[in-house]
């Protein structure tokens, strides 16, 4: 081992240097698992749900106010309003659970005791020889709603808003783990991604903590109740209200737990904290934190080492350290914390930045523990060098270079898998992304799963994470505004502490919409505060919250770095089409702004809010560039579709066009998160029948709207592509008007229906899409010639197609990993004898996959489509659906899709190891 303590970073910099010059191998780290072990223990756990509440046990965190308001569709711009005075409760679990957060109180005196007793001890779900062998065996991530049937009409217990499907309710999870006698003198720690809500943990029946918060990632220190040498009983009660999100939550232990065994003396929780203050090609300032743990009855004596690593793009460390940071020896008195800080340089280091332009660098800080000689704990931190400016004037600009936000909103369920975290699927909603040409995500409106900031990280997007939807006031009577007060600060200390050694990260954001915009001053102090802890976690980046309704005038804004403007840049309900509508009305306010406050970054943290069902047009179509959905512009509510001419919107909404079109002459605005990516769970404006949302470019089932296209023409002017809608399937409009829109990255096209030319039009100022809007329905071909510069650009065809023939399935991987996790995307496309996708085609389908595999959901982006989503049967939605498949053995196993009448498609999965 080595043990050599360098102080001369100039020695060591040379040295590197000159290391650094030759060719280095792939390194190994010592990994000695006996300094750390951290393991999954997502599999094999009991899970039992209460059918009705009136069921439930009684072991509640707190009372929860009485309300009668359970309005299903209230606006999303809708004003919100006081809490409810909650009444007291004795037999409230709340003080066993606020210790958990602790450690992210920076006022000792404010820090929590564990009261004695110990409830709930006797009641049989947490006894360790409870039998719980008639519960249900469920592997995390587990979302216990998402396989469940979808509840129909007005008076469903769960609505449209919150996505139609039971999320509200109270479940337990149960899971033995054994702890061997060699672990007697270690730290024992359950790491908790997210549980979706009001997690209590009784660990050997003794109420260990929890975390209201089902957004937040969370620590539990299990040691005091287990006895190494024996099984340790886990059990967790899961409680989630009805009423209680604007969206589909999701419900259970929806992301991962890891058993984490450290020695006594370790790093801290989140412990490191990295950041670049100098940054440039020839040079890089890395300053360093670490902060350890003693949690012996005794003082320790410790030494630090970190060095620093490059990672390649796919994450694995490479060469021989770089650059290393080495304390003196450090004295922890006993059951304390101390941070230890120390700065080091990089030459020509390899910045991160989003591409195109920039590439993704990383690197990763290995920090080793030393008591003596022998290493107590090594912890690793990935990190990315990069220096961001917010310019008032000429926007974002990532290591010097101007980015402008191509940015959209994402939710975090993953459609049909709802909100259980999937790697595999998170992917494939960013790479979607990045074939959009999107190049940021608002994490709307809550921190995302560790593991996408990971993937983030990598793919190079720039992230705003955000902690809450609402503070004091609330959106939904039982919504999170009901924990703001106990738990505020920790949540945003533990999310900035998560995350903020990613580099994707550009900007914290404290709330959206929160009701304290219109509260003044007592609103502004509330924000102050949330800054004040960001602060101490993060000095490094901009605070933000984001705005529909606060003015230039109104205290909030001014608590602000970076101004997010939700809508207000374009106007709410302000041009002519929407003037009548009721509800907040503002005019345009990015000049106000920027005049307002000339030393501030102005973003569209949210934009658009526009709607549409893929694959779907109503007719006739509107002549203006943005128009609010009705039954007479854009909707039908008897089928509950919206039209796809992408021109409609929700009330406060304003279509692409005219987003764009405001965007372009506001130069100063950094850019925009259009609202949103994808299609998501719940808020199925503006028909609450329905299951799903309206807004996304991309649909639930990952099925690209016409919108998508357009948003492509935009964020990427350089890839020659031309899109025509609608489809030419229209056996009733012989004859009759059917607009023809055309997006495309070129300035000038050519449209041309069976042959004969329609005229050729050009692109004018400010102008976005080009339109035919008198072309008369007769089938047989269109075809769009695009140009840019004068040049052939690109081309597009549609043409009217046959019958619907057979099945074609298209698989997005060729393969899968055997481990039960990762998932194969398959497309199924109703196509006529020629190939062609039949674009209105809904025939049922019938899935099925021989072997051990497993079909774990399907789906066809139909927002009103109603069958569950693990059924093996479901109508195709306008020539489409979904399957997605795993395996946890390995083989080739053969899906087949059969549909009366059509010839069936089948395709070889192959899973391997
Ligand atoms: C915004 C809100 C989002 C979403 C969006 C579309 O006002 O911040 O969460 O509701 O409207 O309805």
């Amino acid at each position: 081992m080595k043990n050599v303590f360098l102080n001369n970073y100039i020695f060591i910099s040379a040295l590197l240097l000159l290391m650094y010059s030759c060719k280095i191998p792939s390194v190994n780290i010592d990994d000695d698992i006996s300094a750390r072990q951290s393991t999954s223990i997502d599999s094999g756990w009991k899970f039992y749900k209460y059918e009705k509440l009136q069921d439930a046990d009684s072991l509640i965190y707190d009372t929860r106010p009485d309300y009668v308001d359970t309005k299903q569709v209230v606006p999303a711009d809708a004003k919100p309003t006081e809490a409810v005075l909650k009444k007291n409760n004795s037999n409230a679990l709340k003080p066993w659970i606020m210790p958990t957060g602790n450690d992210f109180i920076s006022n000792p005196k404010k820090r929590f005791k564990r009261p004695k007793g110990n409830p709930g001890n006797d009641f049989a779900f947490v006894q360790k020889d409870f039998k719980d062998s008639a519960w249900t065996t469920v592997s995390l991530p587990h979302d216990w709603a998402i396989s469940e049937p979808f509840l129909e009409g007005w008076d469903a217990n769960v609505g449209g808003g919150m996505g139609r499907l039971p999320s509200p309710g109270i479940a337990w999870y149960r899971k033995k783990i054994f702890i061997p006698k060699s672990d007697q003198d270690k730290s024992i720690f359950l790491d908790i991604d997210g549980i979706m809500s009001y997690a209590m943990v009784w660990v050997n029946g003794n109420l260990a903590g929890g975390w209201p918060y089902g957004y937040t990632s969370w620590r539990l220190d299990i040691t005091p109740y287990i006895s190494p040498g024996e099984y340790v009983q886990l059990a967790i009660r899961v409680d989630n209200p009805p009423n209680s999100s604007r969206w589909y939550p999701g419900g259970g232990i929806y992301r991962s737990i890891k058993l984490t065994k450290t020695n006594s003396v370790h790093v801290a929780h989140w412990g490191t904290f990295i950041n670049t203050p100098e940054v440039s090609t020839k040079n890089a300032k890395i300053s360093f934190e670490l902060t350890l743990q003693n949690d012996l009855k005794e003082k320790a004596r410790v030494k630090v080492k970190t060095q620093i690593f490059e990672l390649d793009a796919r994450g694995n460390m490479q060469g021989t350290s770089l650059a290393e940071m080495v304390s003196d020896q450090l004295i922890l008195p006993a059951g304390s914390k101390m941070t230890w800080k120390d700065t080091t340089h990089l030459t020509n280091p390899k910045l991160w930045g989003p591409p195109p332009a920039q590439v993704p660098n990383r690197y990763m800080a290995v920090s080793k523990v030393y008591s003596d000689e022998t290493i107590i704990d090594i912890y690793k931190t990935p990190f990315g060098i990069r220096s961001l400016n917010f310019d008032p004037e000429h926007g974002l600009l990532v290591n010097d270079k101007k980015v402008y936000l191509k940015g959209v909103n994402q939710h975090h369920d993953l459609g049909a898998l709802g909100a259980a975290f999937n790697l595999s699927a998170a992917k494939r909603q960013l790479e979607v992304l990045k074939e959009l040409g999107a190049n940021a995500i608002r994490m709307a409106h809550n921190p995302p799963d560790p593991k996408l900031l990971e993937l983030t990280d990598e793919m190079g997007f720039l992230v705003i994470d955000e902690l809450y939807d609402s503070w004091e006031r609330k959106k939904n009577p039982l919504d999170f505004h009901l924990i703001f007060s106990d738990w505020s600060e920790q949540d945003i200390r533990a999310m900035v502490r998560r995350d903020r050694n990613h580099p994707s990260i550009i900007m914290w954001s404290t709330g959206n919409e929160v009701g304290e915009q219109y509260t003044g001053e007592d609103g502004a102090a509330i924000a102050k505060q949330l800054r004040k802890y960001v602060l101490d976690e993060d000095p490094t980046r901009p605070i933000t919250a984001s705005m529909n309704y606060a003015k230039p005038n109104m205290p909030l804004p001014k608590t602000m770095e970076v101004l997010s403007l939700n809508y207000q840049g374009e106007g709410i309900r302000n041009s002519p089409g929407y003037a009548h509508l009721p509800g907040i009305n503002t005019p345009p306010l990015y000049p106000d702004f920027h005049k307002a406050f000339p030393d501030k970054m102005i973003i569209s943290s949210e934009n658009a809010a526009a709607l549409s069902t893929r694959g779907t047009y109503i007719f006739p179509v509107t002549k203006e560039i943005s128009a609010p959905v009705s039954d007479t512009t854009g909707g039908d509510s008897r089928s509950n579709y919206v039209s796809s001419y992408e021109l409609y919107t929700a009330p406060f909404g304003s279509s692409a066009d005219k987003v764009f079109e405001s965007l372009d002459k506001h130069p100063y605005v950094a850019g925009g998160f259009v609202w949103s990516g994808w299609d998501y769970l719940g808020e199925p404006t503006p028909y609450y029948l329905a299951r799903s949302s309206y807004f996304g470019l991309i649909d639930l089932a990952g099925f690209k709207k016409d919108r998508f296209y357009l948003y492509q023409s935009r964020w990427r002017p350089n890839l020659p592509m031309a899109h025509i809608l609608p489809h030419w399937n229209w056996k009733d409009r012989l004859g009759k008007i059917t607009p023809v829109h055309v997006f495309t990255s070129g300035d000038e096209a050519e449209l041309f229906l069976n042959g004969k030319s329609l005229g050729k039009k050009s692109k004018k100022d400010f102008q976005y899409r080009l339109r035919w809007d008198d072309v008369l329905y007769t089938p047989g071909e269109l075809k769009v010639v695009t140009y840019k510069n004068g040049q052939f650009w690109a081309e597009n065809i549609v043409k009217t197609t046959g019958e619907p023939y057979r099945l074609e399935l298209i698989p997005e991987q060729k393969s899968i990993e055997a481990d039960g996790k990762q998932l194969a995307f398959v497309q199924v496309k109703i196509v006529d004898s020629n190939g062609r996708t039949v674009p209105n085609a809904n025939n049922l389908l019938h899935f099925k996959l021989n072997g051990s595999a497993q079909i774990v959901a399907t789906d066809n982006g139909d927002p009103t489509d109603k069958t569950s989503f693990v059924s093996h049967s479901r109508n195709a939605f306008n020539g489409s659906a979904l399957v997605i498949l795993k395996s946890r053995n390995e083989g080739n196993f053969k899906l087949t899709v059969s549909s009366q009448g059509l010839q069936e498609g089948s395709m070889l999965l192959v899973a391997k190891n």
